[in-house]
């Protein structure tokens, strides 16, 4: 039987990147996934892509730091499919600067997504998982929350509130059956990645000890570990997936 046979996931941001390879291996697992993103043709193909993988997969355009939209799309999943047993938040953005230059729509930007959104995706989930008394949330925070990184004064402080958020929401929902736990990926190829200068590039790398940039598909791995019944017993971590970079 497949490893999450039955089970329904929703993921955030699968419009590409490691959400999309996130939602793709899930499906591949045996999941029912719920393909959520801003662009409504990419996340159609991601749904696409995730059917071909043998799962069922539904896909729908949504901007997460919108309380009511997002309310509306998990009643929509939880009405077609039953029931809601995993949720990856992993939708983001960056809006890099200098703190001195740092606008506050930047600032607002960052926080809204990748702080409020996944504040909104764990408050409208867990309503779900803890009268079925078993579930699992996956938060995609980063490195930069960890360590902290120049001109990404916002990002951090949204990943580093990731963290705080995971660690807090993992002893509330604890005797409710749900794990609760965070990724910090380090630098992955991604679109987000691929705006970096070359420059910048050159001076990371030597400071990652596997010395190579990672790959979504190894985030969506320890996604799927996290996801699992294999990590029942886990919760509260954050698991570092950066090739070394933040020891
Ligand atoms: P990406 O830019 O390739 O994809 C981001 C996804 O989030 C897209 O599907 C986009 O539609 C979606 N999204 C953005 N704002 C949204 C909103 N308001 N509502 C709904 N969806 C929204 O990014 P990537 O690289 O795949 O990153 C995914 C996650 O991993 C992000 O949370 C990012 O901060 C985190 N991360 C990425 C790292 C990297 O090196 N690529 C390193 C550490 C963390």
């Amino acid at each position: 039987m497949p490893l999450l046979d039955s089970k329904v996931a929703i993921v955030t941001g699968a419009s590409r990147g490691i959400g999309k390879d996130t939602a793709l291996a899930l499906a591949e697992a045996g999941a029912k996934t719920a393909c959520l993103a801003r662009n409504e043709e990419l996340v159609k193909q991601t749904a696409e892509e995730a059917r071909k993988k043998g799962g069922e997969a539904l896909a729908y355009k949504v901007d997460v730091s919108k309380f009511q939209e997002l309310e509306a799309v998990v009643e929509d999943i939880y009405g077609r499919l039953g029931r809601i047993d995993i949720l990856v938040n992993n939708a983001g953005i960056t809006r890099d600067n200098l703190i001195i230059r740092m606008t506050e729509e930047e600032w607002d930007q960052v926080m809204d997504t990748n702080l409020k959104g996944a504040f909104f995706g764990i408050k409208i989930v867990s309503r779900y998982m803890i009268k079925q008394r078993s579930g699992k949330i996956i938060n995609i925070a980063s490195v930069a929350g960890v360590v902290g990184n120049k001109g990404q004064s916002n990002y951090a402080a949204s990943k580093a509130g990731i963290i705080g958020l995971t660690k807090s929401v993992a002893k509330e929902l604890a005797p409710r059956g749900i794990q609760v736990n965070a990724i910090a990926p380090g630098f992955i190829t991604t679109d987000m990645t691929s705006k970096l200068k070359e420059e910048t590039k050159e001076t990371l790398l030597p400071q990652i000890p596997l010395g190579r940039f990672g790959l979504p598909q190894e985030v969506a791995r320890a996604v799927l570990f996290l996801a699992s019944p294999d990590s029942d017993y886990i919760t509260g971590h954050v698991l570092h997936v950066d090739g070394g970079l933040a020891m």
